[in-house]
């Protein structure tokens, strides 16, 4: 089913975010195993895997509407180079994931595409309710029973 080249591009740009995503996630997730945090390296090692899954959908949509899906770009990533550091990084990609996504699912709407709309508040869903939570609850964890408590934990 052809679509308009504008929706395409956008969904090109949001697969490159899922992308940049899934590599970070696996590069702190490799660093935590390196670190001994074998909890926390399971953890974030399934956000990867979330990621790419985010991207396969992105990837079979962009197909089925007779695009070309970019699979080669990517945004900078932001390696943290502590646990806490690690997870407000992937905090702040996730907010911008979150924003990217709200912004083309207003473009959907707009240019009466429903089913994009419709998969993409599925990844929306998926942002808010699994990654940022999780994420914003370590933080709070930190900051509630401190940093070596918290990491104590997750050995
Ligand atoms: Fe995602
Ligand atoms: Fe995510």
């Amino acid at each position: 089913m052809k679509s308009n080249k504008k929706i395409i591009d956008k969904l090109n740009s949001l697969l490159t975010g899922e992308l940049t995503a899934a590599d970070q996630y696996m590069t702190h997730s490799r660093m935590l195993e390196d670190f001994g945090f074998s909890v926390l390296h399971k953890r974030l090692d399934n956000e990867s895997k979330d990621e790419q899954e985010h991207a396969d959908i992105l990837v079979k949509r962009i197909l089925f509407l007779e695009g070309k899906p970019d699979l080669g770009s990517r945004n900078e990533m932001s390696i943290g180079d502590n646990v806490e550091a690690m997870f407000k990084n992937d905090l702040t990609l996730e907010y911008q994931v979150a924003d990217h996504l709200r912004e083309v699912i207003a473009f959907c709407e707009q240019e009466q595409d429903y089913v994009t709309r419709h998969l993409l508040v599925l990844l929306l869903k998926n942002t808010e309710e699994d990654h940022m939570y999780w994420l914003e609850q370590q933080l709070g964890l930190i900051s509630r029973v401190g940093l070596q408590n918290y990491l104590q934990s997750k050995m």
